[in-house]
């Protein structure tokens, strides 16, 4: 095992594939700017891993879909995929972001909006967490504006103007603004909500007019549901290439991060339940009888990482070793669903927790290898813009601990692939 480490110990930064090039613009380009989302890869490193590994025709599947980055660039790439995410907020972006809708029907539904805004009484929902995070002001209006665009029969119309919508939580409320944690700003300078929705939309018709032109009349699209990606409905090898980037170990919470948009849109009551479901999620924890790391996760490497962790904290041990028994399951599906010679591209870093180096990369490789998967190639990247916890410090210019003194930032990552 040893072996392994080494190898990706030295393995070169390759520098072409940092694309740092990449402008706002550029990553931003046709619907990818349409909501934010937490630890997003660009467009351009899932593009080149489709068209690096894949034909024109095939399908890709990605079972962290996210906001639907691999997806977008899979239609674009003219391959068929699949989108499995356990956040429904997650489906709710990705599947606005792969239609291309008609841009009449869309100008007239925000027209319809508009109007029927000013117009409206709804009051806002009776919510301790929405009185937590917003002011009344914005509360209202972003109660009218949602009983308003929940009145648009046309679904993907109303998908469409439902994830705008989603958008602006953020901004319209008290959460301070650059932060990804959970923190209120008292402060802050709210903007009226109108004027930032119609800001919004504005974005997203123009992303919607720019797809359509790219595309050109040609019919690909996604497919994109809300699923535990463990356990997912497609036949035997019937994926062509995966392309993922999976979430990290206690690293974010992103049940606390879509909490807005479920406050809002899913009627969310149970926050810890809803992080719980998250692989990665400090709330998921192993049997604290069984300490037979290494059964549990198919990794000596996760267990030599678990038994190092035990000595410093004892929860997040457990935590680390549930995160890779979940990993492995998904690897176990996804070599199901790949057809033999099928290739995985995973996108992801190593990172640190109470002093304990957590070498992802190593350990995803382990247990892939154990289930049957061949190494292709790991590919060092830098991430000139990632949205990450970091800081640098500044008298040594290296990356430094962030300000939740646990997790360390990921300057470089890696870029795994591997064939069935
Ligand atoms: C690093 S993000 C993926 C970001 C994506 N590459 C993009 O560009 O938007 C990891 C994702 O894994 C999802 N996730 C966590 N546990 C999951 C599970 N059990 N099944 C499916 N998705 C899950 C999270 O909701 C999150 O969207």
């Amino acid at each position: 095992m040893t072996l392994i480490r080494e190898r990706f110990d030295v393995v070169p930064v390759s520098h072409d594939w940092a694309f740092s090039q990449a402008k706002r613009s550029d990553t931003t380009y046709i619907t990818h700017g349409y909501h934010r989302y937490p630890a997003k890869f660009i467009p351009q490193l899932a593009r080149r891993l489709i068209e690096d590994y894949s034909e024109a025709g095939d399908t890709v599947l990605d079972p962290f879909c996210g906001c639907g980055t691999t997806l977008v660039e899979s239609i674009v790439s003219r391959r068929y995929s699949y989108g499995y995410d356990i956040n429904p907020i997650s489906i709710l972006i990705s599947m606005a972001k792969v239609r291309r809708l008609a841009p009449n029907l869309l100008n007239e539904v925000f027209e319809q909006i508009q109007l029927n805004f000013g117009a409206s009484t709804t009051k806002p929902p009776k919510n301790e967490r929405i009185d937590f995070w917003y002011k009344s002001e914005q509360k209202e209006e972003l109660a009218r504006l949602l009983h308003v665009i929940r009145t648009i029969d046309n679904a993907d119309a109303r998908r469409f103007f439902l994830c705008g919508f989603s958008n602006i939580l953020k901004n319209c409320s008290i959460w301070q603004q650059k932060s990804n944690k959970p923190t209120r700003d008292f402060n802050k300078n709210i903007p009226d909500v109108m004027r930032t929705y119609a800001r919004q939309i504005r974005m997203m018709l123009r992303g919607n007019i720019a797809f359509l032109e790219l595309m050109n009349g040609q019919a690909f699209t996604a497919n994109v549901e809300c699923r535990d990606s463990r356990k997912l409905p497609l036949a035997n090898g019937s994926v062509d290439l995966v392309v993922t980037s999976p979430p990290y170990v206690t690293s974010y919470e992103y049940g606390d991060l879509h909490q807005l948009s479920m406050l809002w849109l899913e009627d969310l009551d149970d926050l810890r339940a809803f992080r719980q479901k998250f692989i990665g999620s400090a709330l998921r924890r192993i049997d604290s009888e069984n300490k037979d790391y290494e059964a549990l996760t198919q990794s000596s490497l996760a267990a030599e990482i678990g038994a190092k962790l035990e000595t410093k904290n004892g929860k997040t041990a457990s935590s680390v070793v549930s995160y890779f028994q979940s990993m492995y399951e998904i690897w176990t599906e996804l070599y199901r669903l790949l057809r033999f010679g099928g290739k995985v591209c995973i996108v992801i870093g190593n990172t640190s927790l109470k002093g304990v180096e957590i070498t992802n990369a190593e350990v995803f490789v382990e247990q892939m290898q154990r289930i049957g998967f061949d190494t292709i190639s790991v590919i060092k990247r830098e991430i000139p813009s990632k949205n990450l916890p970091s800081t640098r410090d500044k008298a040594t210019g290296r990356f430094a601990k962030t300000a939740d003194a646990d997790a360390f930032a990921y300057p470089t990552e890696l870029v795994l692939v591997l064939q069935k």
